[in-house]
């Protein structure tokens, strides 16, 4: 299993590039189960989390290969509507197929994902949805088992709370149902918008993308398209905070600023200097003593989840008590742990964590939990005295390409060993 050895205390300095979302890059392969003909993505991250989902779609009976950088999918026949439990385990993102394959082939049998490092993360209201769109479901032998042999009807369906991939997943089953769906309370994440950009290309009709409320026209069938995908918004979030807790002066290129906003808005009251460079770059830089600002997670446009274990580790630096509430998982502060064992005074309180800084951290061996516990870990040995070696971070490679080559490039002392 490789490691990460990195050597603390150096500034980072220069121009950082930032690749395709990997969480738009998902929904989006998975849309392409949705018609015969040929879809060209591109921007595709390199991540093993891209390479789970492009296994599971070639399983499925799909071709999916890269040429010249451009991921080329094309689902002539849906040879076998499934997602077995052995990819299931390894992303729960596997089960982004399930609205595709039921309204496509007229049934799916798609693995239940069981529970997860952050929290539980159930995916009953994908079924819910499905079965108001006519599926009928069975679930059995730990999988979900859905049937619409004469396919799905339209529907309003109100989501109890707030799911990304639970949107993303009936709107995918809605594209071909016949009449009407209206989604309320649907997610509002850029990732979502993206996806429905590439299905009005392939011929869906939707209205409301990016809003609570989306209006899909089910059509009888789409075609072929071309695709480039968002930048992923959490890649530069890191990257971002990296800049700011080195007390370096880093510019993000290749990021859009506008769903960066509630970052940008918490590191400018943590006293770090950001500032847009042209339409799709941000630079940041801290001169002065960075402060502690709480921060509440919430869904698009609130502060991501998935930037709060980074932003922990910034608040270890800062100046003052920082109170950090995760409201999304239920479990997401194991980082807080490895980063105690660094030196960071945290106290987890339920949902809160309780960050007194600035603390000296320094240098230990130290494993990562998750994707962004993964990536906090590293920021924090960004600015630890002497060595830290982080173990595990295959969870890292599912989502950054090739992260360390990255703040290398920038001046972080930072190498992979197997
Ligand atoms: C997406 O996960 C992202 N994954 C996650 O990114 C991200 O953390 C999360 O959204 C929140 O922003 C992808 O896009 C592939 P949810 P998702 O359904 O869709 C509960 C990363 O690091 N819930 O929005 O699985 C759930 O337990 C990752 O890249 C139900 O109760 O998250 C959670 O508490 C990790 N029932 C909350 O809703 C359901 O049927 C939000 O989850 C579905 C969700």
């Amino acid at each position: 299993m490789d490691k990460f050895v990195v050597q603390g205390g150096a500034r980072l300095e220069g121009s950082i590039a930032v690749g395709g979302a990997k969480n738009s890059a998902l929904p989006v392969m998975a849309a392409c189960l949705l018609t015969s003909e040929p879809v060209l993505l591109r921007r595709i991250p390199r991540v093993r989390d891209i390479r789970t989902m492009q296994r599971l779609l070639v399983d499925i009976g799909a071709r999916a290969e890269w040429s010249r950088g451009h991921l080329h999918v094309q689902a002539a026949e849906i040879l076998s509507p499934e997602a077995p439990y052995e990819l299931v385990k390894t992303m729960r993102a596997s089960s982004l197929v399930l609205g595709p394959l039921v309204a496509r082939a007229g049934r799916a049998r798609v693995s239940l994902p069981g529970g997860c490092a952050i929290g539980a993360r159930p995916i009953n209201l994908h079924v819910a949805g499905l079965e108001q769109l006519g599926a009928r479901i069975r679930q059995i032998h730990g999988y979900v088992e859905a049937e619409a042999p004469n396919g799905l009807r339209g529907a309003g369906i109100r989501f109890d709370r707030v799911t990304v991939t639970g949107t993303e997943d009936l709107i995918m089953a809605a594209v071909l149902a016949a009449g009407e769906t209206v989604l309320e309370n649907a997610a509002r994440e850029p990732e979502v918008a993206d996806l429905c950009q590439l299905l009005v290309r392939m011929g869906a009709r939707i209205e409301g993308a990016g809003t609570p409320t989306i209006r899909i026209q089910g059509v009888e069938r789409l075609h072929g398209a071309e695709h480039t995908i968002i930048p992923d918004r959490i890649e530069a979030g890191t990257f971002l905070i990296a800049g700011a807790i080195t007390g370096g002066d880093l510019l993000v290129a290749g990021c859009d600023p506008e769903h960066l906003s509630a970052l940008v808005a918490k590191l400018q009251q943590a006293g770090a200097e950001v500032l847009p460079e042209g339409p799709d770059a941000l630079r940041v830089r801290t001169s002065a003593r960075l402060r502690s600002a709480d921060v509440e997670t919430q869904e698009y446009p609130g502060f991501a989840t998935d930037l709060q274990a980074q932003y922990m580790a910034l608040m270890t630096q800062a100046e003052g008590i920082a109170i950090i509430t995760e409201t999304i998982f239920e479990n997401r502060f194991m980082h807080a742990l490895e980063m105690a064992r660094m030196g960071a005074n945290i106290r987890l309180e339920g949902r809160q964590a309780i960050v007194a800084g600035p603390r000296e951290l320094t240098g230990a061996g130290v494993i990562a939990s998750d994707l962004r516990a993964s990536a906090s870990l590293v920021l924090a040995a960004l600015v630890a005295r002497g060595e830290t070696v982080i173990d595990r971070v295959y969870h890292i490679d599912r989502g950054y390409e090739k992260i360390e080559e990255k703040l290398a490039g920038v001046g972080a002392r930072i190498r992979r060993v197997e």
